[in-house]
């Protein structure tokens, strides 16, 4: 497993993969993995020949007042785990490598990145695209896979790769669980004893809304109110959005027809998680 921290040097080694015809399968990270990434790696090792992880905690996309000091930092850990999924390119850029003094250029996808988790965090999606997108040139993947986690991202980076006509296949990965139900995340770490046992009200909220529209319920604002009853019961809480969307445009829908993706952005104390279910009727 080879280190990469120049741009220049990541480009070498992705042309030399391509004029051996090789497939190149990358998974973009922000480091302090978990089994959430890791299975992500192990789709794009399916996929390829050879794999590329990129770990960059990106500060275009934290707004002003968000966690990117405190965000967490492993690289030993990182590295060591990344080894042992036989992971062939861990690209590990600075701050300067990737936004060297007069960086100008963004990308965004409109509409899509201003709504759910966009209407709380403005910046956020437009430095997503922005530092994607320079990592799909940088690296050239044929491959790049993406977790569902971040359900909202996932859509965003399909739209852009088909609107700005890229040569990449966006791979998705499902969701991946502690064994109580919440979503693995970074920031998870966060949380104090008490509020990660509240954390779990976001995961219990999906199943409780799954089961209503399973026995019938077809009003997402009846489902929409019961989720958020159900959540108020934990005094940590503080709802940021619930909205059951179609899964392709993330248009809210009024009723449930065919299939549907439920999202949600829950305070708990001072940490914000997100979590997200599909449901088809
Ligand atoms: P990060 O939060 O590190 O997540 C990297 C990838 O892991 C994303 O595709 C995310 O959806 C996926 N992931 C996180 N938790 C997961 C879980 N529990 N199950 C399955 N997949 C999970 O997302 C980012 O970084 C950044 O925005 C990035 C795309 C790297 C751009 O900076």
């Amino acid at each position: 497993m080879k280190i990469v921290k120049s741009i220049a040097e990541m480009k070498k080694i992705s042309h030399k993969i391509h004029s051996s015809s090789l497939k190149i399968g990358f998974v973009p990270t922000m480091g302090f993995l978990h089994e959430g990434h890791l299975s992500l790696i192990k789709i794009a090792k399916k996929m390829s020949e050879r794999t590329v992880v990129s770990i960059f905690v990106n500060p275009t996309q934290f707004g002003p007042n968000e966690d990117y000091y405190q965000y967490p930092r492993d690289i030993k850990r990182d590295k060591e785990l990344l080894k042992k999924e036989g992971v062939h390119y861990i690209f590990y850029p600075s701050e300067e490598e990737m936004y060297p003094e007069g960086f100008l250029t963004t990308v965004k996808v409109k509409k899509l990145s201003e709504i759910l988790c966009g209407a709380s965090r403005p910046v956020h999606f437009e430095g997503v695209t922005t530092v994607v997108l320079k990592l799909f040139n940088i690296i050239n993947p044929d491959i790049a896979v993406f977790g569902e986690k971040d359900y909202q991202q996932l859509v965003i980076i399909k739209k852009m790769v088909m609107d700005l006509n890229l040569d990449i296949s966006i791979v998705s990965g499902e969701i991946i669980r502690e064994q109580d139900g919440i979503a693995m995340s970074s920031r998870n770490t966060y949380l104090s004893k008490e509020e990660r046992k509240q954390a779990t009200c976001l995961y219990r909220s999906l199943l409780i809304a799954r089961d209503w529209i399973m026995a019938g319920e077809r009003n997402t604002s009846i489902i929409i109110s019961r989720m958020k009853e159900f959540i108020k019961t934990f005094p940590s809480t503080k709802i940021d959005y619930i909205e059951i969307v179609d899964p392709e445009t993330l248009n809210p829908l009024k009723r449930i027809k065919g299939s549907a993706r439920i999202l949600l952005a829950v305070w708990i104390g001072k940490t914000r998680l997100i979590d997200n279910l599909q449901v088809n009727v």
